[in-house]
């Protein structure tokens, strides 16, 4: 068994649409934990391992974000702060008249046993800043995240859809392969 410790619904629907073709069990917990200030890999660490020794259980935590290349990253570590303060049309507006709407997702999940140090796996997946938000699917940044191959945002792709070449995709597939051989 092993413990998705988010407050992020979404997350979880999506982490249980993957888990389900693997032999793992997950479960999970809304345990509130210190995000220290640092790269998505540090946050992981420290995350993974605070929770694992806080429940005694071995736990996977999950720090995502947005890398926009125009912007040189940003919003990256600050995704969240950005998506509850200037959100979806903020950014639409910092990208207005740049040409270059090259973007990222990155998820790096951390892995901690109540016993061991934690580990991470990063995830990533490429698409381009959309001109206008399109769909009512997903969560946050997903209505401006357009991906070539669909012609659609990640707002207009259904769980199933995004889970086939997501970046929680991506470092969930890369934890579970890992985990199947090490447990
Ligand atoms: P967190 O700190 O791992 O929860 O992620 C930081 C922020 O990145 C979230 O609050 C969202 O704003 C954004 N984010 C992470 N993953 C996704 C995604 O799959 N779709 C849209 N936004 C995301």
């Amino acid at each position: 068994m092993v413990t998705f410790i988010t407050g992020n619904k979404h997350k979880v629907i999506e982490a249980e649409d993957i888990f389900k073709n693997f032999d793992i069990n997950l479960d999970h917990i809304n345990l509130g934990y210190p995000e220290i200030q640092g790269t998505l890999e540090e946050v992981a660490l420290y995350g993974a391992k605070y929770a694992s020794r806080k429940l005694n259980k071995s736990v996977i935590v999950e720090d995502a974000g947005l890398f926009i290349n125009s912007l040189k990253g940003f919003p990256g570590v600050y995704s969240s702060y950005v998506q509850e303060t200037i959100s979806n049309q903020g950014i639409l507006k910092l990208m207005n008249n740049v040409s270059d709407r090259n973007a990222e997702f990155r998820s790096v999940i951390g892995f901690c046993t109540p016993n061991s140090e934690p580990k991470t796996f990063l995830g990533k997946v490429k698409g381009e800043i959309a001109f206008e938000e399109k769909g009512k699917l997903g969560f946050a940044f997903d209505p401006l995240f357009y991906v070539k191959e669909f012609d659609k945002t990640f707002g207009e792709l259904s769980t199933k859809e995004k889970n086939q070449f997501s970046h929680r995709r991506n470092s969930l597939e890369q934890f579970i392969n890992w985990y199947s051989t090490e447990y």
